[in-house]
C-alpha cells in the first residue's frame, strides 16, 4: 500500500472512499465541512442509536462528488481512546476498505487529537498492518484485494511519523511472513538466508554458523535438539552498531522452525500451529532491522539459534545429559521442552558478550498461554527494574506484558540428580512457565540484568482483529522499540 500525505480539502479528494473519524457524539471540523456537502446526513448519523460515534462502529453513505463513499468511523469517547485503540481503528479501516473492494482510500486525520509524529506513526502502522494478508499461495481469492493507496488528509506535519510507522509496520510484516511461512519451506538454512537478506538491506551485519561451528563452540543443547532432524541447524549473530552507542544490549530469540515435540511428540491439535515456534528469532531479526533504519543510539546484538525439533532416528532422548556453551550441564526429561535447551546455549553465548542487558523472546510454554491468554506476554528475569521497564513499554504500546515471579522455589524444582539442572519442573505442569524461566536463569550471568519474554500466547492469532490478521502478529517490535526509546 502506498501512503500519500496531502492537505487537500476532503470534498475535492479523488478516492473510492473517504473515512472520517469522529469522537462519540460530535462531528469534528473536517467531518462538519463534509456534512455541509452531504446536507446534514452525517450529523443525523451521530444521533442514530446504532452509531453515535461509538468505538469501532462504521457508518457509510454515498456521495456523488469526487468520492463514491463517505464513511464515518466511530472513535468512542475522547478520553478513552488510547494510541493502541486508535491503531486498531486504522487497521479496521483497511479491512473494511478491502471488504468493499476500494483500491484508493482517503482518511481525514485533522479531527484527531494528538502529537503529529505519533499520529503519522499510528496511522501508517494501522493502515499497513490492517491491509496485510498472507495469501501467497491462494490462486483464487478475488474478493480479498489489498488497498493500493491510502491518502492521509491533513495539515499537520505527519511525514516523519509516517516514515517511522512504515519502517515499524514493514518490520512487523517481515515477522508475520516468516512466521506464516510453512515449516516445509522455512528450514533453518532458509531462515538464515532470509535473515541475511533482511540484514543486508538494513545495514545490519550478520554471521551465520552451521553445524560444525556450533559443535566446535560446544553448543550441545542446540545440537541435541537438532539431532532428530534432517535439516542442518544454524546459529545467527546479528549486530547493529551506531557510532558512540550508549549501551550494549543483546536480544535472543527462540528459533524452532517446527516443534513436533520430538520423541515426546505432540498430539495433532497442539502441533498444528508449531510453525510459529520461531517467532522469537524472527522478532529479533526484524527488531535489529527496525532499530538500524530508525538509527537508534544503542549497540544491539541479535542472537538466534535455529533448528527443527523432530523425532528422527537420531533424536535426543529423555535421560540424555548435555553440556552447554558455558559448561553447565542439563538432564533431558522431556524432549518437548526444547526451547529452553537451545536457549541455554544462546544465553550462555549472550552472557559471554558482557552486554549491559539481555532480553530473550521465546514461544516457550503453553503454561504461559493458560496463565495470560492471548493478550499479554509474561516477563520474568533477574532484575525487577528491567522487567518493569518492559511492563511500562507494554502499557504505552498496547503490546501488553505482565510480570510473573521467579521465586527460589522454582530453582529447586529444576534441580537434577545427575546434572546441574533438568529441563522439566513437574509432570503436572505446575508453574510451567516459571520453572522454564528458572531454567533459563541458570545459563545467564547473574551480574547482567536479564529479562525473558514468554510470547507463546501473543505470537499467533486465530482471528482477524484490529490491525492483526489470522496468523503471526508481529508482537514485540513496538514493545522493544519503546523500551529502547525510553532508556536513560
Ligand atoms: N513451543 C512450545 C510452547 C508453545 C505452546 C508455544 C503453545 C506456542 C503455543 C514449547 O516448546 C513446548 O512444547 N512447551 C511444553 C513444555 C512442557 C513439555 C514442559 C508445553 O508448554 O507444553
Ligand atoms: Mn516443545
Ligand atoms: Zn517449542
Amino acid at each position: 500500500m502506498q501512503l500519500e500525505v496531502t492537505s487537500q480539502l476532503p470534498e475535492t479528494v479523488k478516492a473510492d472512499a473517504l473515512f472520517l473519524p469522529v469522537y462519540e457524539g460530535t462531528l469534528g471540523h473536517v467531518a462538519a465541512r463534509m456534512d455541509r456537502e452531504l446536507k446534514g446526513q452525517l450529523q443525523s448519523f451521530i444521533s442514530l442509536e446504532e452509531f453515535h460515534g461509538k468505538y469501532g462502529k462504521f457508518m457509510t453513505t454515498s456521495y456523488n462528488g469526487t468520492l463514491r463513499r463517505v464513511i464515518l468511523v466511530g472513535l468512542g469517547k475522547k478520553d478513552e481512546l488510547t494510541e493502541d485503540k486508535l491503531k486498531k481503528i486504522f487497521g479496521s479501516i483497511s479491512r473494511l476498505a478491502r471488504e468493499i473492494k476500494t483500491k484508493k482510500i482517503a482518511v481525514a486525520l485533522d479531527d484527531l487529537q494528538g502529537d503529529e509524529t505519533n499520529l503519522g506513526n499510528i496511522a501508517a502502522q494501522g493502515l499497513l498492518l490492517g491491509n496485510y494478508r498472507y495469501d501467497l499461495y491462494k490462486t483464487q481469492d478475488k474478493d480479498n484485494i489489498p488497498v493500493d493507496t491510502a491518502i492521509l488528509l491533513t495539515e499537520k506535519k505527519v511525514q516523519a511519523g509516517v516514515k517511522e510507522g512504515i519502517i515499524i509496520a514493514d518490520s512487523m510484516i517481515i515477522v508475520r511472513n516468516l512466521v506464516n511461512t510453512p515449516s516445509m519451506i522455512k528450514v533453518p538454512v532458509y531462515l538464515a538466508q532470509e535473515a541475511k537478506k533482511i540484514c543486508k538491506e538494513a545495514h545490519v551485519s550478520i554471521d551465520i554458523y552451521g553445524r560444525e561451528k556450533i559443535g566446535r563452540m560446544g553448543m550441545h543443547g542446540l545440537l541435541a535438539v537438532n539431532a532428530g532432524s534432517v535439516n542442518e541447524p544454524q546459529f545467527l549473530v546479528m549486530e547493529y552498531r551506531p557510532r558512540n552507542p550508549r549501551k550494549k544490549i543483546v536480544f535472543v530469540g527462540k528459533g524452532i522452525t517446527f516443534d513436533s515435540g520430538g520423541l515426546g511428540i505432540k498430539p495433532g491439535k497442539n502441533m498444528l500451529t508449531m510453525k510459529e515456534d520461531m517467532t522469537g528469532a524472527a522478532t529479533v531479526i526484524a527488531l535489529l532491522r527496525a532499530a538500524s533504519l530508525l538509527k537508534l543510539p544503542y549497540h544491539l546484538i541479535g542472537i538466534a539459534p535455529l533448528t527443527e525439533n523432530m523425532p528422527g532416528n537420531n533424536a535426543y532422548k529423555p535421560g540424555d545429559i548435555l553440556k552447554t556453551y558455558n559448561g553447565k550441564t542439563m538432564e533431558i526429561l522431556h524432549t518437548d521442552a526444547e526451547g529452553r535447551v537451545i536457549l541455554a546455549d544462546a544465553l550462555g553465548y549472550a552472557s559471554a558478550l558482557k552486554p549491559d542487558v539481555i532480553i530473550d523472546l521465546a514461544t516457550l510454554t503453553g503454561a504461559m498461554v493458560i496463565a495470560l491468554g492471548t493478550c499479554a506476554a509474561g516477563v520474568m528475569g533477574n532484575n525487577d527494574v528491567l522487567a518493569q521497564q518492559l511492563v511500562a513499554a507494554g502499557k504505552a504500546t498496547g503490546e501488553k506484558v505482565w510480570q510473573m515471579p521467579l521465586y527460589e522455589e522454582y530453582d529447586e524444582m529444576i534441580k537434577s540428580d545427575v546434572a546441574d539442572v533438568k529441563n522439566l519442573g513437574s509432570w503436572d505442569g505446575i508453574a510451567g512457565g516459571l520453572t522454564a524461566a528458572a531454567f533459563l536463569k541458570a545459563f545467564v550471568d547473574e551480574k547482567i540484568p536479564w529479562a525473558h519474554l514468554d510470547i507463546a500466547g501473543v505470537s499467533f492469532i486465530d482471528k482477524d482483529e484490529g490491525y492483526y490478521c489470522k496468523g503471526g502478529t508481529g508482537f514485540g517490535i513496538n514493545l522493544l522499540l519503546e523500551y529502547l526509546r525510553n532508556l536513560e
